[in-house]
């Protein structure tokens, strides 16, 4: 028989036969793949996945299917699971319960953000202004409502006439009116989507807007977070974000506060992250991705993001030409989930 995958010369060796001893827990054990060479099914321990998980490669290697995969198994173990669909076309489709983003309200704090951000004031100077309006509105959402109502307020806090007259300008100039319109139509709370059946898929594609979708990320997520100060008891919840260049670039972005506080301090509380995307560097906040205690990468576009990920997590002697080489569906996996502690090269399951 052919030999058909040449080791790296000078990489050590091992020959498996059913898998190497590895302790997972039989609770905590979850599958989403076979080892690429042996077909050996290597459990992962599912209960790292409060220290987060990173899914990177090119497009079409298998991202979104890998999620699914993972998804299915944390569910398994009733786990409260929140997916973020940005395009409306990868996981909505394959779930029962599914939420139109643009049924969801926007709690007036998130609101005032969007606003801002739509209608470029920045925050420094008119984030105060637009919270206090968004909070003190009352009766049906219309542009027209909302611009005499700013005035009023900021008139009342006393704004120099012309800062007045700039957030006039910019809303009136920047702001579709059915924006204002739509926000009648928003009659789920964050707290329902948490509290509906599970997993619940949030379909993002009814938000044309970048800063409306982040609303929602934000909003959902920080929902959570006032739940479990509310119980001061964790509320194990997993919040997937594909396509997640969008909502946890370097930049600011309205989703990012909520999603680094999750990357951060969400362990305690039982809140997790399951980010998705092309690249790791530039993509992702560097202090959010060095928070991803396990990371599956496939081919990816950018040398750089090789050397990224080994930054913290041990590649051993993955490099990027072992990277080219790789096939849709095969993604290696480093970090706390994987039971070797060392890169394992999985060929993931059939998600259909
Ligand atoms: N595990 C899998 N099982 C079956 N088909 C897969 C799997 N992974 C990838 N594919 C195929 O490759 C395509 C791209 O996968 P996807 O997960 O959307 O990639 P990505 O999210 O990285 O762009 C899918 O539409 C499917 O046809
Ligand atoms: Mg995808």
């Amino acid at each position: 028989k052919e030999v058909e995958h040449v080791p790296t010369p000078g990489s050590k060796v091992f020959l498996l036969r059913g898998g190497p001893p590895v302790a997972v827990p039989q609770d905590r054990a979850g599958f989403v793949g076979a080892h690429k060479y042996s077909g050996w099914e290597m459990p992962l321990d599912l209960g790292y996945i409060t220290h987060h998980v990173g899914v990177f490669g090119a497009t079409g290697m298998g991202k979104s299917r890998l999620v699914r995969a993972l998804v299915e198994e944390l569910a398994k173990r009733g786990l409260r699971i929140v997916i973020f669909d940005h395009t409306g076309v990868d996981y909505a489709p394959y779930y029962d319960n599914v939420v139109k983003s643009s049924e969801i309200k926007i709690p007036p704090n998130v609101l005032a953000s969007v606003i801002a951000k739509m209608a470029d004031l920045p925050w420094q100077s008119y984030g105060e202004y637009l919270e206090i309006a968004t909070m003190t509105f009352e009766g049906q959402w219309s542009k027209d409502a909302f611009v005499a109502h700013v005035k009023r307020t900021m008139k009342r806090l006393n704004a120099r006439d012309t800062t007045v007259e700039r957030v006039e300008l910019f809303i009136k100039h920047f702001i579709d009116p059915q924006f204002f319109a739509d926000l009648n139509s928003r009659g789920k709370t964050p707290a329902d989507v948490l509290s509906s059946r599970q997993p619940v898929a949030v379909d993002l594609s009814w938000d044309r807007e970048l800063a409306v979708k982040q609303a929602i990320v934000a909003s959902v997520i920080e929902e959570a977070w006032a739940e479990v100060r509310r119980a001061k008891e964790p509320r194990p919840t997993v919040f997937v974000i594909d396509e997640a260049q969008n909502y946890a670039p370097s930049d600011w972005a309205i989703s990012k506060d909520a999603i680094e506080t999750t990357a951060r301090e969400g362990r305690k509380w039982g809140l997790s992250l399951i980010l998705a995307s092309q690249r790791i560097a530039g993509d992702i906040d560097p202090s959010i991705r060095a928070n991803l205690g396990t990371v599956f990468f496939s081919r990816v576009t950018a040398p750089t993001d090789l050397r990224e990920i080994s930054a913290y997590l041990d590649l051993a002697d993955v490099n990027e030409g072992v990277l080219a080489q790789l096939q849709p569906r095969e993604f290696f996996v480093v970090g706390l989930m994987n039971p070797l502690r060392r890169p394992v090269l999985l060929k993931i399951r059939e998600v259909k």
